[in-house]
């Protein structure tokens, strides 16, 4: 057990932290994950993007199924981008994917398909920021180099009794000096354990709510513990209301299939399919379209006439600087009317578990193929 010590953190540290941290790894720490015990940088990066924003047990069956697909980085490579999002949709935050494939080529491309062999290099690859780099370094070969994510930030703020929001730059440099001093002794050959014993410590027990610190190895030097304000440490980010802003969509169905448009590349779910935007999102007005200005605009994009919108729903979601509420709108179209549009599918609807689409709009279309059926499935009325 470290003894207590002075607050600061970034005096020289005295390595009592780290041996801590790697003896209560050994003993209760996770070691059965897919992307443990193995050395293959592949699959620990893999793993490391995934998990950046996305917990473990979410993370699992999508990794498994990720990995026979694309078991290394030349099948990665070689893959068309709309397989790449279909296998991340449902993880969110699908830059990861677009910077997972474009690495994947670059690797290809620049490096002969290997990894560049420190923490420092692979920074420079798309979508590895500096913790994600050491985590690789550290899991794929021994390197010691310190991660901080958002666990790490939150074990380090309550047992060192760092002040301020973590997002705040000054707070996050005091967080990484932090990090880089406390890593075990070059000599002592553990970062693997300590690496894992951070992230399971951030993980297990020292989560954001209902605390575990009667099991915490750290209790008895933890600052927050010690004083009560777990609750308080880290500090949340400093309130502001989401805006909301309003967009408006068109569901266009025939014979059994939805009319999709790819969003820019760039942007809100870029990349991905999406239902065609009548209205990008603005700041909510209050004003919206009637079922005649919906027909005009379709006629206008489509040139398809005689058209009934009828209010299907709406999509609810939150990004991170702002909610999303898009309103859609549901054509049918006779079978006949059906023919390809530039840039644009038509995806069937009994096709969308597996497309590109982002989770709110396949759930859309989820539902809507299942009233469908129910209608389908109704006995006719004599
Ligand atoms: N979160 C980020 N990296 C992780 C890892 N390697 N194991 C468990 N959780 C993680």
């Amino acid at each position: 057990m470290p003894r207590s010590r002075p607050v600061g953190g970034t005096e020289p540290a005295d390595g009592s932290f780290a041996q801590t941290v790697i003896r209560w790894q050994r003993a209760h720490g996770r070691h059965d994950l897919p992307w443990q015990r193995t050395r293959d940088a592949y699959r620990i990066w893999v793993s490391e993007v995934m998990l950046q924003q996305t917990q473990v047990a979410t993370v699992l069956a999508y990794y498994e199924r990720f990995m026979q697909r694309f078991p290394d980085v030349a099948s990665l490579a070689a893959a068309p981008i709309d397989e790449v999002l279909g296998l991340w949709s449902g993880l969110g935050y699908y830059s990861r994917a677009r910077n997972l494939h474009a690495c994947a080529r670059e690797l290809m491309d620049r490096h002969g398909g290997h990894f560049p062999r420190s923490a420092q290099a692979l920074q420079d690859l798309p979508g590895i920021g500096p913790s994600t780099a050491a985590a690789i370094a550290a899991f794929a070969w021994g390197e010691r180099a310190a991660i901080l994510d958002g666990n790490v930030k939150r074990v380090l703020c309550r047992c060192f009794g760092v002040e301020g929001f973590p997002g705040e730059r000054a707070v996050e440099q005091r967080l990484w000096a932090l990090a880089r001093a406390q890593l075990p002794a070059a000599d002592e050959g553990l970062i693997e354990s300590y690496t894992q014993g951070l992230m399971d410590l951030g993980a297990t027990l020292c989560t954001r709510t209902r605390v575990a610190c009667e099991r915490c190895p750290l209790q008895s030097v933890c600052i927050a513990h010690r004083t009560g304000r777990t609750a308080q440490l880290p500090a949340a980010r400093p309130r502001r209301a989401l805006a909301l802003r309003t967009a408006e969509w068109a569901a266009v169905l025939a014979d059994d299939a939805v009319l999709l448009e790819r969003r820019m590349p760039s942007g809100l779910w870029g990349g991905l399919w999406s239902l065609p935007e009548l209205q990008a999102p603005v700041a909510q007005s209050g004003a919206s379209l009637n079922a005649g200005q919906v027909s005009h605009l379709l006629t206008e994009r489509y040139g398809l006439t005689t058209l009934d919108p009828q209010p299907a729903g709406d999509v609810h979601h939150a990004f991170t600087h702002f909610k999303l509420h898009a309103r859609v709108w549901r054509i049918n179209l006779p079978a006949r009317l059906r023919r390809p549009i530039d840039g644009h599918e038509w995806l069937r609807l009994d096709a969308v578990d597996h497309a590109p689409l982002p989770q709110p709009v396949k759930t859309l279309l989820q539902q809507l193929a299942l009233s469908d059926s129910r209608l389908a499935d109704r006995p006719e009325r004599t």
